[in-house]
């Protein structure tokens, strides 16, 4: 594979596992024995979520949902839902599992949704968090995996074009790539 737009790694697939684990213990301490369903948003954190719920020492379920906000590497603003979650949400303790808060815009329609869909209660962990993007200011992200500065970022589930997802850290897209 042809990788010369990647400019950098800012995060290791160590460092990853190593932050993974983390989150594992401290969402498992937090929902021991109330089975909480997992939603992984598609296709980005595909691969966060399936490494996250390996982590997760409790019993638990697993749905996905497949939404999409972004042109390339633009933010269109609009929440599109393009495969809807296929279990039951009424009373579920929800935890939205997200690869990276941006605008998060995604991830309040989201929250708002699966609240009217009567979930008990409705949680976030997003890996990665880009807070000089948010537009929305008053968003409860409950788990955050790594700040990250305002760059373009790729690998470990994440596209750019739908490329670079298989790449095992996570790096730096060059901005001649969409620029
Ligand atoms: P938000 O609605 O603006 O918070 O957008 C969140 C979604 O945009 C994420 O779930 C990603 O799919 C995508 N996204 C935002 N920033 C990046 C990035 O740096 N690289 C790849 N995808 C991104
Ligand atoms: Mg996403």
């Amino acid at each position: 594979m042809d990788n010369s737009d990647i400019s950098n790694v800012l995060i290791t697939s160590d460092e990853i596992d190593k932050r993974v684990k983390e989150l594992g213990k401290e969402i498992t301490e937090d929902y021991s024995g109330m089975n909480p369903l997992f939603v992984g948003t598609l296709k980005g954190a595909v691969i966060f979520t399936a490494d996250l719920i390996r982590e997760i020492k409790t019993a638990c379920e697993l749905d996905f949902i497949s939404v999409s906000s972004y042109d390339k590497s633009e933010s269109t603003g609009i929440v599109t839902i393009n495969s809807e979650t296929k279990m039951p949400l009424v009373g579920r303790n929800v935890i939205i599992v997200e690869d990276i808060v941006d605008t998060g815009k995604t991830l309040l329609s989201l929250k708002q949704r699966f609240k009217d869909l009567g979930a008990k209660s409705v949680k976030i962990v997003s890996l990665l968090n880009k807070p000089s993007h948010r537009i929305i200011d008053d968003l409860d992200v409950e788990y955050i995996g790594f700040d990250i500065p305002d760059e373009f970022i790729v690998g470990y589930g994440l596209d750019f074009d739908e490329k670079y997802r298989n790449l095992p850290d996570i790096c730096v897209l060059d901005e001649s790539a969409y620029q």
